[in-house]
């Protein structure tokens, strides 16, 4: 049913910004596209006192890491060596790597995750995976490339990583991202390649930057002439609004004023930074910057693919900066998510002509006299904390039921 209606408190941030918030309200949809008004489509659901928002987003999520996720480790590099290569290995074989395909598609369905930006494993074929095993989610991605400093299984040749990484530009075009994992595993020739691929197309670059400090302090062993970790990316041509980068807990002003100048976004996964003890990314200096920031679980660092786990974590973490309340991580895991991976136009928010993406949450006892949407959504998020699948009564993409 790709035309419909859903009755329900409406909650979602808006493209121009601010809220629309509206309670016992409806959506509806015609041809899987939000209409303007309240129509007369069938009804989709008649589960009572609902919470409708946005199809979930999450701007930084690996997908073969799924099964090994959550596995708490000291410290990022050796949980990598330990724990996700090994795992990562695995997906040159094709059955089990369409098989955690779908275990995962499904877990971000459950989850109320309608699009995602995500990474697949450092191996060729794994850019199909990506982009054609998970629908109906809406997915942007694409392979790992690594070139040095990490296992012979997982390495490709500089030329192979670039030949490769330029075909499926050429295949998939802006759904397609450049991965390169991060700094310590790509050579200044690869990224280099990869920026002059992007600067000709308009894929999208996704990869890590200052997560923790003994992989910062092994990118400046191994790019000395560097001013930092972010200009060995800026010195490839790899910054822009099309990039993404994950974590970013380490930077100075001069880096955080050059994201900002060069839109470039920042992917926080909060969660992932508490399993591996990575620290706390100062959100206060990055907006004061006005660098963009969306959220994501980086599934396997981060336990769950929920992102209404992250934006629990998001909050608690990010509680003393200014501005910091339950509508704000809703925007940015949904609006900004959207934004980051080029998707910005088209969904992200419940307004009309958008995709029909949206999630009906369980509002515990009905909406109160004179309840806040923020006041809702931490409610919401009080009474699911660790059963998260509970909270979703029902997800719909492009107005088909999925969950
Ligand atoms: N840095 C390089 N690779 C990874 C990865 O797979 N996960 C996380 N969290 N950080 C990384
Ligand atoms: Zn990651």
């Amino acid at each position: 049913m790709t035309s419909g209606r859903i009755h329900g408190h409406v909650l979602s941030p808006r493209s121009g910004g601010g809220l629309r918030w509206e309670p016992d309200s409806a959506l509806s949809w015609s041809d899987g596209l939000l209409l303007d008004a309240a129509g007369a489509g069938e009804l989709a659901l008649s589960e009572a006192g609902l919470l409708l928002v946005p199809g979930l987003i999450d701007a930084h999520v690996h997908m073969p890491q799924y099964r090994v996720r959550g596995r708490f480790q000291d410290a990022l590099l050796p949980w990598l060596r330990e724990h996700i290569w090994p795992e990562e290995a695995r997906f040159s074989d094709r059955p089990y790597r369409e098989a955690v395909a779908a275990e995962f598609r499904d877990g971000m369905l459950a989850a109320g995750t309608t699009a995602a930006l995500v990474w697949g494993s450092p191996h060729d074929e794994s850019a199909h995976a990506v982009l054609n095993d998970l629908a109906p989610v809406c997915v942007r991605g694409g392979d790992v490339l690594m070139d040095r400093n990490s296992p012979p299984e997982l390495t490709r040749s500089t030329e192979d990583g670039l030949r490769s990484a330029a075909e499926h530009t050429s295949q998939y075009g802006a759904r397609y991202a450049l991965t390169p994992r991060f700094v310590p595993t790509c050579t200044t020739e690869l990224l280099r390649g990869l920026g002059r691929i992007a600067a000709g197309s308009d894929v999208l670059v996704q990869t890590h930057l200052a997560e923790n400090l003994d992989e910062v302090a092994w990118v400046a062993q191994l790019h000395p002439d560097a001013r930092s970790y972010l200009d060995v990316y800026d010195q490839a041509g790899l910054l822009g609004p099309r990039t993404v980068l994950a974590h970013c807990i380490h930077l100075d002003e001069v880096d955080l004023q050059r994201l900002a100048d060069t839109r470039t976004w920042i992917a926080h996964c909060p969660t992932s930074n508490v399993a591996l003890g990575s620290g706390r990314m100062p959100l206060e200096r990055v907006l004061a910057a006005g660098v963009r920031v969306a959220l994501g679980t980086d599934v396997g660092a981060g336990p769950e693919l929920s992102m209404l786990d992250v934006m629990a974590c998001f909050l608690d973490m990010q509680a003393a900066v200014p501005g910091v309340r339950p509508t704000l991580a809703l925007e940015l895991a949904t609006l900004a998510g959207a934004q980051a991976m080029g998707e910005g136009a088209r969904r992200g928010t419940l307004e009309s002509g958008r995709a029909a993406d949206l999630v009906a949450l369980r509002l515990p006892g009905g909406l109160r006299r004179g309840e806040t949407p923020d006041e809702v959504l931490a409610r919401v998020l009080d009474a699911f904390a660790g059963r998260w699948e509970d909270a979703v009564a029902a997800v719909f993409i492009g107005g088909q039921r999925v969950t």
